[in-house]
């Protein structure tokens, strides 16, 4: 029997779609999925489904599942982040050789990606966290991949990542080595971090328009911002989100407030705050998120606090301007976060890269994200250029009028806010930080700094 070239375990969506586009880019490849009472049905349903495929052999047993590959032993892993990845690996390290490589194409924590990379490293084993992201439909026509750890490892693999990726406006496959470590799952955090806060501001934009227009007049606003510089994949499946019906309701209205996560954003967000990085539109996303999951008690306490609301109409342009600066303001803080790891963790990250990497089969595809490409390679902050600093300044005026309407129409828009506020702060020379130094070093003695030394001496004073 002729060795796969390429091996996959876990068939479950993404599992499933990925080995899909791998069958079609016609790479061999043996499937693994374990034979437990629940799942035992997706080996056998996926090679029923398959039984024409020639380049395909199923597994439910993994030694001969590690057998069947031709060596050195590619095998991306497939199987829900978490503890489930471990016990995988585990029992693959008894049948792997020297040189053999795992790829975790899960949404993996870059710390335990460290781990694993350390623990197979005993074996000789090479190792890559491997972000992927694009749901199902991606996985299965081309996602934006997101390989890290070994280099070495990834230039073996790359041929098949690379067929089965997206390909950019070039046509280059959205693929690219990432970084050593865990740089690669890292990434694709961020990705979840900026996804979340994408989303609350379209969230925003529709809670603000709804109080006076129908989800019609709604989609085909977010329509025409769509044909614009505003384009991106979320606005483009909100449009569709708006307009599906079921018989003569609109399934949207059907659809319970109540948002749930699976951890990526809080992962991001966590890694922010124990970096000294404002990554405030995420870390306000996951909160809404988490607002929103408090239904009852949020209709509870809504019962019982009667207010004036003013609605009045916004005009569009108004939303359309606060949207656009809150979406550059959200950039600007995901890539801060991806530099600031790179450059304490020494992982090298290409921005310009990742950019290019993003611009398709990602959730967070745009034509912003376009434009961020020859951006990056120029510099390593957004706001390190004069026309992304003018852009924000001429907005302004709509963000103001934007968070007046929210106020008094009592509608909550915690992302644009955030978005606002952290402007106002990162553009201010003078911030109240003298007050709370001052506090500081009278209840603690923490010392501080003054304006009439040097930076770096430090200051007690008996208060
Ligand atoms: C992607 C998505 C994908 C997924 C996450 C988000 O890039 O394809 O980010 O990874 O949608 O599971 O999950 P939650 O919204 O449930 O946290």
């Amino acid at each position: 029997m002729s060795k796969s070239s390429f091996g996959l375990i876990g068939l479950g969506v993404m599992g499933k779609s990925l080995a899909l586009n791998i069958l079609r880019n016609n790479f061999s490849l043996s499937v693994y999925n374990r034979n437990t009472d629940q799942e035992a049905h997706l080996l056998t349903d996926f090679m029923k489904e398959n039984e024409h495929q020639d380049l395909v052999i199923g597994f439910s047993e993994l030694k001969d599942f590690v057998h069947s590959l031709e060596s050195p032993r590619k095998i991306l892993l497939m199987v829900s982040a978490g503890p489930a990845v471990d016990s995988v690996i585990d029992g693959l390290i008894t049948y792997l050789d020297k040189d053999d490589i795992i790829i975790d194409g899960g949404n993996s924590h870059y710390l335990d990606t460290e781990k694993r990379i350390a623990k197979v490293e005993e074996h000789g084993i090479q190792y890559l966290g491997c972000g992927i992201s694009g749901g199902e439909e991606g996985a299965l026509k081309g996602p934006s991949i997101m390989p890290g750890g070994s280099k070495k490892a990834y230039q073996n693999v790359s041929p098949v990542l690379e067929s089965i990726a997206a390909k950019d406006a070039s046509e280059k496959p959205c693929c690219s080595f990432v970084g050593p470590g865990g740089a690669g799952n890292f990434v694709k955090t961020i990705h979840n971090g900026i996804e979340y806060a994408e989303m609350q501001l379209i969230a925003e934009c529709y809670e603000v328009m709804r109080h006076t227009k129908s989800n019609e007049e709604i989609s085909d606003i977010f329509e025409s911002w769509n044909k614009s510089d505003l384009s991106s994949y979320l606005l483009g499946i909100t449009v569709q989100i708006l307009r599906k019906k079921e018989g003569d309701q609109y399934l949207l209205d059907l659809i319970l407030d109540r948002a749930a996560n699976k951890g990526t954003g809080s992962w991001s967000s966590q890694i922010s705050l124990g970096n000294g990085m404002a990554t405030t539109m995420m870390t306000d996303a996951v909160f809404a998120r988490y607002i929103s999951a408090q239904k009852d008690r949020r209709v509870a306490i809504s019962r019982q606090v009667k207010r004036d609301v003013n609605i009045q109409d916004i005009e569009e342009s108004i939303i359309e301007d606060t949207y656009r600066f809150a979406r550059i303001v959200n950039h600007q803080q995901g890539f801060a976060l991806i530099n600031e790891l790179s450059n304490k963790n020494g992982w090298d990250i290409d921005l310009s890269e990742i950019a290019r990497v993003w611009t398709n089969g990602c959730i967070i595809r745009s034509s912003l994200m376009e434009r961020l490409i020859p951006l990056f390679r120029e510099q390593q902050d957004l706001f390190d250029s004069k026309h992304t600093l003018e852009q924000l300044t001429q907005a302004e005026e709509a963000v103001s009028l934007y968070l007046k309407y929210v106020i008094e129409a009592k509608s909550p828009s915690p992302v644009v806010s955030s978005a606002y506020q952290y402007w106002l702060g990162i553009t201010a020379g003078n911030l109240p930080a003298n007050l709370l130094q001052a506090q500081r070093d009278f209840f603690g003695a923490h010392t501080y700094e003054r304006t009439d030394s040097k930076r770096g001496v430090f200051f007690h004073t008996n208060w």
